[in-house]
Formats: structure tokens, C-alpha cells, sequence
């Protein structure tokens, strides 16, 4: 770490994670981890099964130790400080309440332990049961609770450590849809009151967009990209990036930039300004969302494809289809006109409406 980065760590409020690396034996799981967070900002891991998000917490609760790197909390370097010293509360997916507690001791307990005085021990316990929609639970078991009910005690057994910084390792992958949906609000609404730094890892694309002022997309132990879920969603870096986030997934179709147009399944499509000039001819990807695949007016260049499902929802329908050059593609369409399964259609899109990926996965536009 240079002296100037060093002194930007010591002064960021915040997090900062410089240069970390992870191994298990000869395996790195985790490699050059660089991110500031700061103070306040609730920043959402997501990224594929197994690609490290888990890893990366534990190593800012201080539950495993890094390989390489420095952690700083607050301006302190806390690499080789203890967890309780650090001023971090984890909330884990499998809740981790003591069977044999109430309600309001297994939230307690951390402020016990730390032999803090009876009367601040409740004070804490009730202030945090009323946030949590907890007081008429706080003498029960967390046998006689449901999933909602324990994951929010779990929340509570945070909240009452007042902790710097709150880490969320998928908390809320154990509840049933709804349920899910209830409690994403329920976290977002905490971070406002708080308004304490939030770490929330989950695989869960809905939950980052969703409560993350920043997203920071990770991929087999790197950091793909870091931005607002307008950027990675609007602006994505990559294909890796373009074709974790958003549902349906983007459509990915082969073609090739060739003499200043795009060449797809036969037919040459607008390339936007000068793109052909600076990258030149190539294979490339379009990706296009599947919001900006539209029905084609006569006479425009179009992929010719055919209808085989279509996911009524309502509002909206999800048609999927398989083009004449045998990409797969998924389009939005109106609930005003809904084609049939088998049906021909002709597709197009906007240049400017597009990405196009070069054959690596790196974004040309
Ligand atoms: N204690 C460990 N020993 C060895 N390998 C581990 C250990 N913990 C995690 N890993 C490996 O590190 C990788 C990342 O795991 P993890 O951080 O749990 O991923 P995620 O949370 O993104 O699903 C996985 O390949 C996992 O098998
Ligand atoms: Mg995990």
C-alpha cells in the first residue's frame, strides 16, 4: 500500500478493503479485493454460488484471517483485530438463536457477555424489539417463533450492539416468498432509521437491485464491477455483468461487426456512430434487454423467429422464441397482443438500445 493510500484508509470513516487476497490451501478464493464503502452506504455482494461473497464477510467480521491485504473500519486498520473489537454485527442465514433463550435474551446476550448493566441491557433490547415489530414476542422461544419472526430477532441481536458496520450473509434465504419480499422492505426501511454502513451479500439479483446504493458484482473471487444498480443494470462492464443482472436474463445473439454494420443471421443492422471505425471487423455479442426486443415494422431489418413459449403474468408476458439462426431470445411483450406458440415473428431493436460484446466478454458499446 502506498503512503497516500495508506493515509486515505486511515482518514475513510467507512470501510476500506485494500489488495485482499484469500486461500484455502492452494486454493485462492479470493483475489485482489480493492473497495472503499463509506460510512452510511449500504453496499449489496452479489455474485454466483460459490464465487466468494461469504469469504469476503467473514474476513471483515474478522471470523477468518486474510491471506494478504488490510482491512481498515473507521480509519483503524482492524486486519489482525479481534472480531468483538471490531464494530461489526453479522446476521447469518440460519438465524444462529440459542434454543433455550427468550426472545428478548438471545438478543441480549452480546451486551451480557460484554457485562454492560441491566437496565441499558433492556433499555436496548426494548428500543430495538419496537423497531423490529418484536415487543409482544420478547418472552417467547425462538421455537414458538416463525422464520420471519427469528430473522428479525437475529436483526435485533445486531441492532442492540450498535455496531459500525452491519453484515448480512443471505438473511433472508430461508423464507418463503413472500416472506422475502416483506422482510427486503423491512431491511431497507432499517437502513434509513440506522443509518448505519449495511454489507449485504445474497445471490439474490432482486435484493441488490433493490436495496444496494451500490452493487459490487463478484465473479470466481474478483470484483467484476462496482456501481449504483442503474450503472451495472444500464452500463454494464462486461457480459459476466450484463447477463447476471435483470430477469428475464439479456439476450445474447451472435453476429459480427463487418464493413460499418453489424451482420446478424443475414441481416445487416445500424451500428451505432463510428464503432465500426475504432474496433474494426470482429465477432461480436448483442445483447439486448429483453424490453428493447420489439415487433418489426415492414421493410426494417429483423431476426426472423418463432414463438415456442409465452409466460402470461398478467401485466406482461414473457415470449420466448428461437430465431432462424438458433439463438434463443426472450421479448416483453404488451398484455394487448399476445402471439401464440408456433407463431413466426419478426424481431428488431435499436441500435442505440444495444451492447455488443467483443468475443472475451469486454463491452464495445
Ligand atoms: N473453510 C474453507 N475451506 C476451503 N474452502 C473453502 C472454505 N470456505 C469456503 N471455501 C471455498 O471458497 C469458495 C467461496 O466460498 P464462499 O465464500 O462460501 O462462496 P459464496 O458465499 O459466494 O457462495 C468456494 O469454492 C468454497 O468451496
Ligand atoms: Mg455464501
Amino acid at each position: 500500500m502506498s503512503d497516500q493510500a495508506q493515509s486515505a484508509a486511515a482518514t475513510a470513516r467507512g470501510l476500506v478493503l485494500d489488495g485482499i487476497f484469500k486461500g484455502f490451501g492452494s486454493v485462492d478464493v479470493l483475489k485482489d479485493i480493492n473497495l472503499t464503502v463509506e460510512e452510511g452506504e449500504f453496499i449489496v455482494f452479489v455474485g454466483p454460488s460459490g464465487c466468494g461473497k461469504s469469504t469476503l464477510l467473514r474476513l471483515i467480521a474478522g471470523l477468518e484471517e486474510v491471506s494478504e491485504g488490510a482491512i481498515f473500519i473507521g480509519g483503524r486498520d482492524v486486519t489482525d483485530v479481534d472480531p468483538a473489537e471490531r464494530g461489526i454485527a453479522m446476521v447469518f442465514q440460519s438465524y444462529a438463536l440459542y434454543p433455550h433463550l427468550s426472545v428478548a435474551d438471545n438478543m441480549g446476550f452480546s451486551l451480557r457477555m460484554a457485562g454492560r448493566p441491566k437496565t441499558e441491557i433492556v433499555a436496548k433490547v426494548e428500543a430495538a424489539a419496537a423497531k423490529l415489530h418484536l415487543t409482544p414476542l420478547l418472552d417467547r422461544r425462538p421455537a414458538q417463533l416463525s422464520g420471519g419472526q427469528r430473522q428479525r430477532v437475529a436483526i435485533g441481536r445486531a441492532i442492540v450492539r450498535d455496531p459500525r458496520i452491519f453484515l448480512f450473509d443471505e438473511p433472508l434465504s430461508n423464507l418463503d416468498a413472500e416472506l422475502r419480499i416483506e422482510m427486503r422492505i423491512e431491511i431497507a426501511k432499517l437502513h434509513r432509521q440506522l443509518g448505519n454502513t449495511m454489507i449485504y451479500v445474497t445471490h439474490d439479483q432482486t435484493e441488490a437491485m433493490t436495496l444496494a446504493d451500490r452493487i459490487v458484482v463478484l465473479r470466481a473471487g474478483s470484483i467484476e464491477q462496482v456501481g449504483s444498480p442503474a450503472a451495472i443494470y444500464g452500463d454494464p462492464d462486461n457480459l459476466f455483468v450484463a447477463g447476471f443482472i435483470g430477469t428475464p436474463k439479456i439476450n445474447l445473439i451472435p453476429a459480427v461487426i463487418d464493413g460499418g454494420s453489424l451482420l446478424c443471421e443475414g441481416h445487416r443492422f445500424a451500428l451505432p456512430g463510428d464503432l465500426a471505425v475504432r474496433h474494426g471487423n470482429q465477432p461480436v455479442k448483442i445483447g439486448v434487454r429483453p424490453d428493447l426486443l420489439r415487433t418489426a415494422i415492414d421493410g426494417e431489418p429483423a431476426l426472423e423467429a418463432e414463438v415456442d413459449v409465452v409466460e402470461y403474468l398478467g401485466d406482461a408476458a414473457f415470449v420466448h422464441a428461437q430465431t432462424a439462426g438458433g439463438a434463443r431470445v426472450v421479448r416483453k411483450a404488451e398484455r394487448s397482443r399476445l402471439p401464440q406458440t408456433g407463431e413466426k415473428v419478426r424481431l428488431a431493436f435499436d441500435a442505440a438500445g444495444v451492447f455488443l460484446f467483443d468475443e472475451a466478454g469486454r463491452r464495445l458499446r
